[in-house]
């Protein structure tokens, strides 16, 4: 593996600022089951989105070196002492590899464009975002280490906080997790899918329909847990890395049909893993399950590519061409937004991953 360890530092740095707007990912084939330290159990696909992003400013400071990770937090301008923990966690994972965080006190600013415990994980966006403000004091401390290095050791690092993290730093289709068919793929890692993707794919569209804005009733971590000693486990590890090797035909060959039948599986799948977990638990509502329906009636009524892909809760991510935007969002606000909670959705679509702002 590559040596990820902060060797030295060739400049001094007293005080600075960096800042990155990093987007949330919605996967195609499902990262859920994982070994220490946060390695996948198969390799895992998504979009990276363009809208549903995080927006991170850290103010650095030199003080003298501590054996503590210094910091002070502030989400949306106010103090949030209660999201402390899991940062000073993620910190923890992560100063073996970035030494130099000991050197700092960091005040941390981070806004979220969704709405906050809208059910979009902010995980993946908010630890992507923080790594990359790291990653450009390294630079700073060393601008000799090269762009390549420090994206791969910016995705390494938002892994350590949450495995689909790893995911939001390019965009707009990435792989984390080895295999055979992805060149310089890595279970450290993400890497942006290697191949050309078909035009049909460019600007796809996630519509995401908020059906349940509710705090979970089990976390991802927890659900992730669940997977050691699952009666499935190994199957549904198999099944992941086979579809994730059609999926890298079909996003060549651009097979809408194909396409369709593999996301919408992989989303069924996640939650009949929940399903069947010992113990059991489902993240779907009963609109849920009304989505999917309307979804599926549409499709057969009408030349409609629309499909849909759950995340580890309740809303529904509609995905579809560029080109059937305007009838798809026809039917979305005629059909489907009453299933919604407050008939809230967000439209996106696919981005390019981290940027400054
Ligand atoms: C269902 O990345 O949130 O969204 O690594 O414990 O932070 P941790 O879990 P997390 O799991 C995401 C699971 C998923 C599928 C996916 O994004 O691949």
């Amino acid at each position: 593996m590559v040596n990820f360890i902060f060797q030295e530092a060739v400049k001094t740095v007293e005080k600075t600022t960096h800042q990155w707007q990093t987007p949330s990912n919605i996967a195609l084939v499902k990262y859920w089951g994982k070994t220490e330290p946060q390695l996948p159990k198969n390799a895992s696909i998504s979009f990276t989105l363009n809208n549903c992003h995080t927006k991170t400013k850290i103010e650095f400071e030199k003080i003298e070196k501590d054996t503590e990770v210094n910091f002070d937090l502030y989400f949306e301008g106010k103090r949030k002492d209660e999201f402390k923990p899991k940062i000073a966690k993620f910190f923890d994972r992560i100063k073996e590899y970035c030494p130099y965080i000991l050197d700092y006190s960091m005040v941390i600013h981070s806004e979220n464009s969704f709405p906050h415990s809208s059910g979009i994980a902010s995980s993946a966006s908010g630890m992507a975002a923080i790594a990359m403000c790291l990653i450009s004091l390294e630079k700073e401390l060393n601008p000799n280490l090269s762009d390549d290095y420090l994206t791969q050791k910016a995705s390494f690092l938002a892994r350590l906080g949450s495995g689909s993290a790893s995911r939001s730093i390019e965009g707009p289709l990435v792989v984390w997790g080895k295999h055979s068919d992805i060149k310089g793929s890595s279970d450290n890692y993400g890497v942006k899918f290697p191949y050309k993707v078909h035009p049909i794919f460019e600007n796809y569209q996630d519509c995401i329909l908020l059906v349940d804005k509710g705090e979970k009733q089990v976390s991802s971590t927890v659900g992730h847990n669940l997977m050691h000693n699952h009666p499935f486990a190994e199957q549904r590890f198999q099944q992941a890395n086979d579809n994730l090797s059609k999926i890298t035909t079909i996003l060549q060959e651009g097979n809408l049909a194909d396409f369709i039948e593999l996301v919408e599986s992989e989303a069924l799948t996640l939650h009949a893993m929940m399903l069947t977990s010992n113990p059991y638990f489902i993240l779907m509502k009963p609109n849920t399950l009304e989505i999917i329906n309307k979804i599926w009636g549409y499709r057969a009524e009408s030349d409609s590519n629309i499909c849909f892909t759950l995340d580890a809760g309740a809303n529904v991510h509609i995905l579809y061409p560029h080109t059937e935007k305007q009838q798809v969002e026809h039917f979305i606000n005629t059909e489907l937004l009453k299933f919604c909670q407050k008939n809230q959705y967000i439209c996106d679509n696919t981005g390019f991953g981290a940027q400054t702002f």
